[in-house]
């Protein structure tokens, strides 16, 4: 019996295209059959934006300057895309799909925006479209999610899904470092760009949640936005107190079930308690914690970027990419549940943290406290801290509606004797059985 061939074309030869372009070696390259037979993948061309830039690891035979020309070539049968972006990213795709090749890509701007159609066009085309990798890179989370809690009702998704806002985070709380140095530290060490606002606020980690709640509870990728807060607001003072309370601060990427029907959608910066699995999730990894109806809490671990491990999500989707091809099969998209409500993130209740700066003179606490009443805003604890005529005020709530505590913040902001209000940052509850 011949052996049969997949070919591949590959987009990109960045961090990632790199490692996975060095994975594929001739060990690699064997796919095992469940008849016992093996397939072979075949690197047939890598597109690269720039010929005479070196690359190590990849063979220069290889190297074309024409991505769109590797998407349309009719002996490729995989397209694995690593370059990013929405376009020219999402023609490539959609040529390359077009003509019934599959596609890998570690694209999560594309997917959050336009996956629901790439993923019917592969459908309707026989082909599959895969990408692992474009969540939490790592950490095999999207097959996970498709195949093994295919059955389950999963009532909340709470993930770490960006390393470089937990790296700044984690400085913040175990070395003591403000926000400005953590944020240096992360762009010293590579984890965040010169412009780091696609991190730190927060827009990264959106993606990611939209690509996860379409996964867990089947929503249309492309939807209402996702509820965004980042960290830049996030102060020393904030984690210290945090720490003295039980809890530290994590960005999290949040999918909830509210009711029958309701679905929240959000990121923003939490306080985690100390005995959560998330709380022991340092440095720039990434976590997911999901609470299933069934299955209890579970939580995967890793590292959720880099070369190296995203390169291995990309190579286990092509080689089951290329065990379907070799079997004439393709995966069926997600299902879409069209039931599903957008939950307003101000209508959800928590408890909340807050801090204020204030003069400290009399009167001032009954002001501050005043607000708090008319809002219906209920106080839990409260500490004070001095430095000589100003005080800052830290507040615990009890559970109360995010749209309560944002008009408590703006009468706050009206009052003479409130100079600055800081974050206002929610309490995650349990989550463990
Ligand atoms: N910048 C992301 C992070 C990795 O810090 O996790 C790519 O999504």
């Amino acid at each position: 019996m011949n052996t049969p061939h997949v070919r591949l074309g590959v987009i990109g030869a960045g961090n990632v295209g790199r490692a996975f372009v060095e994975m594929l070696t001739d060990e690699s390259r064997q796919i095992a059959l469940l008849d016992g037979a093996t397939a072979v993948l075949d690197l047939v061309a890598v597109a690269v934006r720039d010929l005479d830039a070196a690359r190590v690891g990849v063979d220069r035979a290889l190297l074309v300057d024409d991505a769109l020309a590797v998407a349309a070539r009719d002996d490729v049968d995989i397209l694995v895309e690593l370059a990013g972006g929405v376009e020219p990213a999402r023609t490539w795709i959609e040529t390359a799909l077009r003509r019934g090749a599959s596609v890998v890509t570690a694209n999560k701007t594309l997917m959050a925006e336009h996956g629901t159609e790439l993923a019917r066009l592969a459908h309707e085309n026989g082909a599959d479209l895969l990408y692992e990798a474009s969540v939490a890179g790592g950490i095999p989370i999207i097959r996970a999610l498709r195949t093994s809690l295919a059955g389950e009702k999963i009532n909340r998704v709470l993930g770490i899904v960006n390393g470089t806002t937990n790296f700044i985070l984690s400085q913040m709380t175990s070395e003591g470092r403000d926000y400005a140095e953590a944020l240096k530290e992360a762009q010293d060490l590579g984890y965040a760009e010169a412009d780091p606002t696609a991190d730190v606020e927060a827009f990264d980690a959106a993606a990611k949640v939209q690509i996860l709640s379409s996964l867990a509870i089947g929503t249309a990728l492309r939807g209402e936005p996702i509820s965004r807060e980042g960290i830049s607001a996030v102060r020393s003072v904030d984690v210290e107190f945090a720490r003295r309370a039980g809890y530290v601060i994590k960005l999290i990427g949040v999918v909830e079930r509210v009711g029958e029907h309701g679905l929240s959608r959000r990121t923003h910066p939490a306080f985690i308690p100390v005995e959560h699995p998330l709380a022991a999730v340092h440095g720039a990894m990434n976590a997911v914690f999901i609470e299933g109806d069934k299955s209890g809490p579970l939580m995967w671990l890793g590292q959720g970027a880099g070369g190296a491990p995203s390169a291995t999500a990309v190579l286990g989707d092509v080689l089951h990419a290329a065990r379907n091809r070799v079997s004439g099969r393709h995966d069926v998209p997600f299902s879409v549940d069209d039931r599903l409500q957008s939950v307003d993130a101000g209508e959800l209740s928590s408890v909340f943290y807050l801090s204020l700066d204030v003069r400290d003179e009399p009167g001032v606490l009954a002001q501050v406290a005043g607000v708090f009443g008319r809002h219906q805003v209920s106080i839990q604890s409260m500490e004070q801290s001095g430095f000589g005529r100003e005080a800052r005020l830290s507040f615990l709530t009890h559970e109360v509606k995010a749209r309560d505590v944002a008009s408590t913040i703006e009468d706050l902001a009206q009052l003479a004797s409130v100079d600055s209000i800081g974050a206002s940052i929610r309490v995650i509850d349990g989550g463990v059985a």
